[in-house]
């Protein structure tokens, strides 16, 4: 792979790009940055003129607090108001807000009116069921169009949604229910997955067992030719249409406070228990609609695609909020990228004219490993934008995108940010920031993004920091604001937000984005922490201590390798492993596994106790190790490289 420091191409966007785009040219880039940086709140005033308040703000900004920042405090809105409500008011109902293609091909055309029946109608059904204004409700389904539905009635009525990615397992359920006392949890009979029929209702009952804070679990069909058996629990479990039967379609919009919950979304952190990350009404709705305007450029005849889950912060804000706001069209398909062939994605924008197409490095690499050949035969010229998420993108996948998607004439948009950002906070601006391949390059308006050492002074290369508040940033951790402060402020003295990234900037003052500083591992864009991990492989009662780490890999970015000892006594043999491979799909979900488990007698560890993690880095990548005579016991270093060599 060629190093990030040697890369230094440059490309600017077309001419054509530049005349039609909402922000032209390097000049007005600089010109409207300045501006939100020298008076942030005149700035965002002025964004968050073009939505609809039933109630002005008092401030907005208010500091008082810091960091539990407020932002438009004292308004009254409701971001589903500004999704839908205005759309249609505007006379817009009759546009296609989505385009809707099943895995097995099924499709559904919902225009702006229609998803504003359908929300209208779903809130009703929350409603029936007793679901009140600041009520948690967990939503478990697949990337259906109930699953935006949903969402938006949730926030329709004021229950604070929290998804849970549909390839989370039961235990994880579980654990995201008692953190945050859902009272419902909203799932489907099935979803499909590479072919695959994944029965969702069976585990979330498994993941209800025991949480008695739910007291419905509401059930959508998903209405495809295969059938699948619910048992329904009578009393607790309610099949949706037989709800909507007694409901009508219209639910005015509840007046919500700009600083009211909107939703919790569960992230991976350095301790074993996952963050509910809270994000509110007002700043929120604002950051979502301005970062998606500006960032994908976003037109009246476009057709938007974005290819992630909406159970991650990239569905919540550049599926759902940042894009309906907007009132584009845009197209959700349910179901894996090489299903039934690694053509699929390509055919799904010759099909619908697919403009904008927002995808994650780890499609591009694995779409680059099936070969060019799949790309053939598909028209994808009405793509005018290209975007990418999640992750570190590696020039090799710049380009190959660039060339072969975009046919060279594309903008990349690399936007870095974070479940905690809330949307967008260094990306180019297409139509006015040339781009370089691997880097997420300059600041969106009114960020401030700085690079420090530990210390808190500025460097060229060190970790990233972000000066100063946004409107779409996260609002604490769900009942734990201590750890609010710990995680992302005490770094430096309550100064600087600390994302947990590594970065460097180039002379041209463009940042690039170094992998994380933390013990969380990046893999295929999805964040796992080590400790998360780490904490799993303890529970089985054969092991002793786990160390887990980051490796690189080819497809996903990132991979994850454990090292663990096991009791003395106890076998290592070919079903502990599987065994402990059943641990992880249980406790968090097939996408978590190891690439590798590698069986020792001890860990590498200094003589105070602590695991050299960066030794067992070493061996991984095959490098020098150094002096090891400091560890408490250096003959483990050879039975590791031993093991590791031999799995
Ligand atoms: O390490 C950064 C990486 O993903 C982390 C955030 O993960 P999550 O909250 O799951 O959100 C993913 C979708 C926004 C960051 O701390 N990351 C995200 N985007 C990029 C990135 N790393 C490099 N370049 C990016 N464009």
């Amino acid at each position: 792979m060629k190093s990030l420091s040697s890369e230094n191409r440059k490309f600017e966007p077309s001419a054509e790009f530049v005349k039609n785009a909402k922000i032209s040219g390097l000049e007005s880039y600089c010109a409207e940055y300045k501006k939100s940086i020298e008076n942030p709140e005149s700035y965002w005033a002025n964004i968050a003129s073009e939505l609809h308040w039933f109630e002005p703000w008092t401030s907005v900004l208010d500091r008082t607090e810091a960091p539990f920042y407020k932002w438009f405090n004292g308004a009254k809105t409701n971001i589903s108001y500004n999704c839908l409500d205005r759309h249609v008011e505007a006379g817009n109902g009759d546009k296609v807000a989505l385009h809707w293609e099943g895995e097995p091909g099924d499709t559904k055309d919902i225009t702006y009116g229609e998803l504003l029946q359908s929300v209208g109608l779903f809130a009703n059904v929350l409603k029936s069921l007793g679901v009140r204004k600041g009520d948690r409700v967990a939503l478990y389904l697949p990337m259906i169009p109930e699953l935006i539905v949903a969402v938006l009635a949730c926030a329709r009525i004021g229950a604070v949604h929290s998804v849970i990615f549909a390839g989370f397992s039961s235990d994880s359920i579980k654990d995201r229910i008692l953190d945050c006392e859902a009272r419902m949890v909203i799932t489907s009979d099935y979803g499909y997955r590479r072919g695959k029929v994944l029965e969702l209702k069976k585990i979330v009952d498994e993941g209800v067992k025991d949480c008695p804070s739910i007291s419905e679990v509401l059930v959508i069909r998903r209405n495809g030719n295969d059938s699948v058996d619910c048992a329904m629990e009578s009393g607790r479990d309610f099949w949706f249409e037989d709800c909507a039967n007694a409901c009508e379609d219209h639910c005015p919009a509840e007046p919500m406070d700009s600083e009211d919950l909107l939703f919790l979304l569960y992230t991976s952190g350095t301790t074993g228990k996952p963050k509910g990350i809270m994000h509110t009404t007002g700043g929120y709705q604002v950051f979502s609609y301005i970062t998606s305007k500006y960032v994908f450029d976003l037109n009246d005849q476009d057709v938007y695609w974005c290819t992630a889950d909406v159970g991650w912060i990239t569905g919540h804000t550049y599926i759902i909020y940042g894009i309906l706001q907007n009132g584009v069209t845009q197209l959700i398909y349910e179901g894996a990228p090489n299903h039934p062939t690694p053509a699929r994605f390509w055919n799904l924008i010759d099909k619908y004219n697919v403009s904008i197409f927002y995808t994650a490095p780890t499609a591009i690499r694995a779409f680059m490993k099936w070969g060019d050949h799949w790309l053939e035969g598909n028209d994808l010229s009405s793509l005018r934008l290209l975007g990418s998420v999640g992750e570190p993108i590696n020039p090799e996948a710049w380009m190959w995108y660039h060339e072969k998607v975009g046919a060279e004439k594309c903008p990349i948009v690399d936007t870095w940010w974070q479940t905690e950002t809330g949307g967008h906070l260094l990306t180019p601006i297409p139509g006015a920031i040339s781009t370089k391949p691997g880097s997420a390059t300059v600041p969106f308006f009114g960020i401030e993004p700085l690079i420090l050492n530990d210390e808190g002074e500025e460097t060229d290369v060190g970790i990233l920091a972000i000066k100063n508040p946004w409107p779409g940033m996260l609002r604490g951790i769900y009942g734990d604001s201590k750890r609010y402060l710990e995680t992302y402020w005490n770094k430096w003295g309550g100064k600087y937000y600390f994302p947990g990234d590594g970065a460097r900037r180039d002379e041209d003052g463009y940042f690039w984005i170094l992998g994380r500083v933390d013990d969380v591992v990046n893999v295929s864009g999805h964040r796992i922490g080590t400790a998360e991990l780490e904490s799993i492989f303890v529970e089985h009662d054969s092991i002793a201590e786990a160390a887990v780490i980051g490796i690189a890999h080819e497809i996903k970015g990132q991979g994850l390798l454990a090292f663990v000892t096991v009791i003395e006594g106890k076998e290592i043999n070919e079903s502990l492993e599987k065994e402990l491979i059943a641990l992880v799909d249980q406790r968090i979900g097939k996408f978590a596994r190891p690439e590798k488990i590698v069986f020792s007698s001890d860990l590498p560890k200094t003589r105070s106790g602590k695991i050299m993690r960066r030794l067992l880095r070493s061996i991984a990548e095959g490098q020098e190790l150094g002096n090891t005579m400091t560890l408490a016991d250096p003959s483990v270093v050879d039975e590791i490289q031993k093991q590791f060599k031999k799995g």
